[in-house]
């Protein structure tokens, strides 16, 4: 049955009077007890997700569109009360730093079982056994002693081990954890990642698990959406994704791997970044940094169109043609091709901002599409303009917003 059903959600912040989007209408599901991995870049939305599944956007942020059906229920319609009762009992959240999550002048036995009488009318007593059984659960040695110690004598890794501890106390239906593994030493990641998908597994709680290490999430989750600049752009199950990505975006993050690359070599990179929020792209986001883009990708957004049991938003990409797939993808193209031609980007004044995102620019983009050549020219007055500022002291990010078409 399915558990989570995001509908087109849509996530905004105010910004000098403009309305900045950070979700561009994500949608996806979670079935229950299953796990999807979210993944991308730095700034591509996914902790804006994370949040606005419990409705904990705030000021100067909004959800300004959609639906987050948690066992049918409207979330961004739920009252109050209804969210505390939801927020760390039926959805339990983990995130990348413990000390977020732990109070560190509270022992850990103490924040365990007030964390659980919190949501359930049970003894002290009780609370106190079900809380040393977690304890060993998550693998705690000697758990008695580490139940009176208060957090800041625990190491990171320990830490966050008692964080999913206390996630899984309520035996949620279904657990967020956002990075839960950045802030730890690298030798532990691959564990604690592995730790939180088995108990996961074990208890029948379905998992949302969002980071930007591709390789270590595609080790636990049966399923991956990857993100980019507030859409998701390639969804699937995680073995075919892998092994066959769809999307030129998802096809980059893998070349970056370093098991994908020959010792020795410098490692493979998506050349340029993800622009910020204020700098709009028309068409596809990724077309500055796409090695494949053409004429349809500069002026009209791909939608997330449906290959079998994958999404992929992409102008581009294809099945290998099967009976099935050649019927089922001249039905894709016919539709791709429509909507290029009937929904020509309008260009808006603020768009014109889209040219300093020219700096973006994949170098063998630049000869593929009058537009991508126009962008090259600007990205080198742009670059010209950057060597100025840079020399008055501004960021990149000022400096790419300050560049005027
Ligand atoms: N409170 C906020 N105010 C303004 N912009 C925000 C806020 N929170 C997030 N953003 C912007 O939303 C975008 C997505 O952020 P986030 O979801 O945190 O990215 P990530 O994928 O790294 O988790 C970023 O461009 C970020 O700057
Ligand atoms: S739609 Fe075009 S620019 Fe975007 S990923 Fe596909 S080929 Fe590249
Ligand atoms: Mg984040």
């Amino acid at each position: 049955m399915t558990l989570l059903q995001v509908k087109n959600l849509r996530v905004e912040f105010l910004q000098r009077g403009r309305a900045l989007e950070a979700l561009k209408g994500i949608s996806f599901t979670i079935e229950d007890g299953e796990s999807l991995g979210i993944v991308g870049e730095s700034g591509a939305g996914k902790s804006v997700a994370a949040f606005a599944i419990l409705n904990l956007i705030s000021k100067p942020g909004r959800i300004c569109g959609g639906e987050i059906l948690f066992k049918g229920e409207d979330l961004t319609k739920a009252s109050r009360r209804r969210l505390r009762e939801i927020r760390g009992n039926r959805i339990a959240m983990i995130f990348q730093d413990p000390m977020m999550t732990l109070n560190p002048v509270l022992t850990i036995g103490t924040q365990m079982t007030e964390s659980l009488k919190a949501h359930r009318s049970i003894s002290s007593r009780k609370a106190r056994e079900l809380a040393l059984d977690m304890l060993h659960e998550v693998a705690i040695p000697d758990p008695l002693s580490r139940f009176k110690a208060y957090p800041h004598e625990l190491s990171g890794g320990m830490r966050q081990r008692i964080v999913i501890a206390t996630a899984l106390l309520t035996e949620p239906d279904l657990i967020i954890a956002d990075e839960p593994t950045t802030a730890l030493d690298v030798t532990i990641q691959a564990e604690i990642m592995a730790l939180i998908a088995e108990l996961c597994r074990r208890h029948g709680t379905s998992l949302l698990l969002i980071t930007h290490d591709i390789a270590l999430v595609s080790q636990v989750t049966e399923r991956l959406a990857i993100f980019y600049s507030g859409r998701i752009v390639e969804e699937g199950p995680t073995d075919k994704l892998i092994k066959q990505p769809l999307h030129p975006y998802t096809e980059g993050l893998l070349a970056c791997l370093p098991q994908n690359n020959p010792p020795g070599q410098p490692l493979a990179q998506i050349p340029g970044s993800m622009p910020p929020l204020e700098i709009q792209i028309p068409g596809c986001e990724f077309h500055p940094r796409c090695h494949k883009a053409i004429e349809a990708c500069t002026m009209t957004p791909p939608d997330l169109w449906r290959f079998g049991n994958r999404f992929v938003a992409c102008y581009k990409a294809s099945l290998p043609a099967t009976p099935q797939t050649l019927q089922q993808e001249t039905k894709i193209l016919e539709e791709r091709a429509k909507k290029a031609a009937t929904q020509p980007y309008h260009r808006r004044e603020e768009d014109k901002e889209q040219l300093a995102a020219a700096k973006y620019l994949h170098p063998k983009a630049s000869t593929n599409t009058p537009a991508a050549a126009k962008a090259t020219k600007n990205a080198s007055d742009a670059a010209t303009q950057s060597v100025s500022e840079t020399s008055q002291g501004s960021t990149p990010a000022q400096r790419s917003g300050k560049i005027k078409a």
